[in-house]
């Protein structure tokens, strides 16, 4: 029998509630579909940080090499400052297996109410392709004090390696910046991934989104980047729109996106707003993937602190989450047990998390999927 080896991040809040609600329905349908998941889990989270002042470690990223797959529930904890634990974590994992394409479904599965005035599910259907790996998102940026300052600061990437040497006089103020970055083969091969999907899906229109009306440099690389790629699709159509105007058609007319390709920033921010239009962050899953290596699933959502250990969180991103997982995997059939079985619960409407106005918990919720599946 197919066995997988899991590497399981629990982390912070929410998320160890939630990642066992997905490890349970993932055994049974593992169990029904013939193959089996070994699960192993890491600590790496706020209680170890604080205990020891670990994050993650060069070995224990070299261990994680052995795993065929990484679930993950959510990084955050209030009493460590923020962007430690995100950082060093989280960030440090995407970037580490190189998962560079965080693909992020935005669907309104049936039975659930979306705020959005007169749309339902064949309306809210479409994929955002976020790049993982750039953009403002490089981890580099520092302080200046009035004065001279000299400063390096290193990008180091499997596929590029950048150092900046930078001076910097300043006058009157102290000063803090924040350097966005975007290569050419870095935007080339998420476009690249964006239109396969596209072609893969049947989908015939891939919208990139940037802020190339102000932000001129790293964007008009990026369009450059993107308008290549798509010469090799004559068959879809690639638009482009700025990300304000994307805000507000996400919301308009969430019926015109078919894939929705973003820099990680802008891709952050609109994947919550996709998440709300779905029903709200309890149902929006993701992943970070690497197409040739390791990759890691997780909710879009955080680690919700003021719902920690109350057992009343929705499980239902991280479920989803781990669907998309056993796709990534090649078990294709059993993913979509997954998800349809989340939307048979959904659409019964009889157990429902807070989030969706019901009084079920996060435990119970997953137990009726579970049940759906048996
Ligand atoms: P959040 O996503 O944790 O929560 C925002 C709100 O969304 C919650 O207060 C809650 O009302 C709702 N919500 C989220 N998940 C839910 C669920 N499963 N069920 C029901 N309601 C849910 O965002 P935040 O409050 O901005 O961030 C909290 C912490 O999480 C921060 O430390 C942040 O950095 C971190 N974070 C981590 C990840 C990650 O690990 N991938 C993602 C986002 C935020
Ligand atoms: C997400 C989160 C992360 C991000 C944070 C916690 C680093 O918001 O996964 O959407 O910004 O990518
Ligand atoms: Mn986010």
């Amino acid at each position: 029998m197919k066995t997988y080896k899991i590497a399981v991040i629990p982390g912070d809040g929410i998320g160890p509630e939630v990642i066992n609600q997905g490890i349970k329905v993932i055994d049974t349908v593992s169990d029904n579909n013939d193959f089996k998941i070994k699960w192993e889990s890491f600590d790496f989270g706020a209680e170890r940080y604080l205990k020891t002042g670990e994050l993650i470690s060069e070995d224990e990223l070299k261990e994680l090499r052995k795993y065929d797959s990484i679930y993950l529930g959510a990084l955050g904890d209030p009493r460590v400052k923020p962007g430690i634990l995100e950082k060093g974590i989280l960030l440090k994992l995407r970037v580490y297996f190189d998962q560079y394409v965080n693909l992020r479904p935005i669907r309104l599965l049936e039975g659930v109410e979306t705020p959005l005035k007169n749309k339902s599910s064949k309306d809210i259907d479409f994929i955002v392709v976020r790049e993982n790996t750039e953009d403002f998102y490089v981890g580099i940026g520092n302080r200046a004090r009035i004065g001279s300052n000299k400063q390096t600061l290193d990008v180091l990437r499997e596929i590029y390696k950048v150092k900046f040497d930078i001076d910097i006089e300043v006058e009157d103020s102290d000063i803090a910046y924040q350097i966005g970055l975007v290569s050419k083969k870095g935007s080339e091969r998420i476009a690249e991934f964006a239109f396969e999907y596209a072609k893969k899906h049947n989908k015939n229109k891939v919208t990139s989104i940037d802020k190339a009306n102000v932000l001129d440099s790293v964007y008009s690389l990026w369009r450059e980047c993107i308008t290549n790629i798509a010469k090799k699709y004559p068959n879809i159509n690639n638009e482009f729109s700025f990300v304000d105007a994307t805000a507000m058609w996400f919301v308009k007319a969430p019926e015109s996106f078919q894939v929705v390709l973003c820099p990680n920033m802008f891709g952050d921010i609109l994947t919550d707003l996709g998440a709300i239009i779905q029903g709200g962050l309890g149902l929006a899953p993701g992943g970070n993937i690497n197409p040739n290596g390791i990759s890691m699933f997780e909710p879009i959502h955080g680690s919700a602190p003021k719902y920690a250990g109350k057992n009343s969180a929705n499980p239902i991103a991280t479920i989803w989450a781990g669907a998309l997982m056993l796709e990534e995997l090649g078990e294709t059939k059993a993913s979509e047990l997954v998800v349809n079985a989340i939307e048979a619960v959904l659409k019964k409407g009889n157990t429902l998390t807070n989030d969706l106005g019901g009084k079920a918990t996060c435990s119970e919720m997953g137990d009726a999927i579970n049940e759906e599946i048996g």
